[in-house]
C-alpha cells in the first residue's frame, strides 16, 4: 500500500493516476503543469467510467495511457472499485487524484489508498456537499462561493480540506457564469494541493494534515504567494 512516506523521494517524480467522467479541465491544468516543471509528477495513467470523457481525449493528447472502466458493467461499487484496484496495479502509483469524477469510491480503494487520494469540489466545504453547488449557492444568496480540495477518507464523507479559493458572488451571475469563474480557481488550487503532496510538504495522518510539517487546523486559503509558485 502507497504512503506519502515511500512517495517520490528527492529526484523520482511522484507516480499520479488521474480518474475523470467529463470534461477534463482540471486533468488539464494539472497536465500543464507537470509539463512546465511546476509538479514532480509523472502522470502514469487517466481512469474514466464514461467512454465519451472529454478528458480522454486530453490525456492521449498529453500521451497519458488511458482505461476506460465502465461502471455500469458492474454489479457492485466494490466489484467496479476492484477493477480499478486491478488497473492500478499495474502502475505504481502513489496518489489518486480525483478530477471531475462522477462516482463514490467505497473502503475497497479508499483503505488500499489510504491517505493518497485527492478530490476537488466545486463549493466551499463544508457548504454543500453534493450536486448542484452553483445553484444552490446562487438560490441561498450568498456572497462567497469558490472551491475546495481535500483527501478522501474512508470514514468521513468528505475527508480532511487542504485549500480552498473563494469568489465574490455577482448579483448578475447566472449558474453559468459562477461555474466559470469558480473553474478558473479550481485549475489553480488543483494543481498546487499535488505539487505539494508531491513535494512531500502535504500528507495526512489519521484525519490530521500537516503542511510543512505543521498540523493544519483549517483550509489554506489561496493567496497570491500560492499562486506564484506555479509560475
Ligand atoms: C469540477 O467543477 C469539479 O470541481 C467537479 O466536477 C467538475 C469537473 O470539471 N468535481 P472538469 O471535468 O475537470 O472540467
Amino acid at each position: 500500500m502507497p504512503n506519502a512516506e515511500q512517495n517520490s523521494g528527492t529526484d523520482q517524480p511522484c507516480e499520479i493516476a488521474v480518474f475523470v467522467s467529463g470534461g477534463g479541465s482540471n486533468l488539464q491544468s494539472i497536465i500543464d503543469h507537470v509539463q512546465q516543471g511546476h509538479i514532480h509528477a509523472n502522470i502514469a495513467c487517466v481512469i474514466s467510467n464514461n467512454p465519451d470523457a472529454y478528458g480522454l481525449i486530453r490525456a492521449q493528447q498529453a500521451s497519458i495511457p488511458t482505461h476506460i472502466i465502465e461502471h455500469k458493467h458492474y454489479e457492485t461499487r466494490e466489484a467496479f472499485d476492484r477493477e480499478l484496484l486491478k488497473t492500478l496495479a499495474v502502475y505504481n502509483i502513489k496518489l489518486i487524484v480525483l478530477a471531475g469524477f462522477m462516482r463514490v469510491l467505497s473502503p475497497t480503494l479508499i483503505n488500499e489508498y489510504q491517505e493518497c487520494i485527492l478530490n476537488i469540489h466545486p463549493s466551499l466545504l463544508p457548504k454543500y456537499t453534493g450536486l448542484h453547488t452553483h445553484a444552490r449557492a446562487l438560490e441561498a444568496n450568498d456572497t462567497q462561493h469558490g472551491c475546495s480540495v481535500h483527501f478522501v477518507t474512508a470514514e468521513l464523507d468528505e475527508g480532511p480540506l487542504v485549500i480552498q479559493a473563494a469568489v465574490g458572488v455577482k448579483e448578475t451571475d447566472t449558474v453559468d457564469t459562477l461555474a466559470a469563474r469558480v473553474l478558473k480557481k479550481e485549475h489553480i488550487i488543483y494543481p498546487l494541493a499535488v505539487k505539494w503532496f508531491c513535494e512531500k510538504r502535504l500528507q495526512i495522518k489519521g484525519n490530521k494534515i500537516y503542511f510543512d510539517n505543521s498540523s493544519l487546523n483549517q483550509a489554506i486559503q489561496l493567496s497570491p504567494e500560492h499562486e506564484a509558485q506555479l509560475k
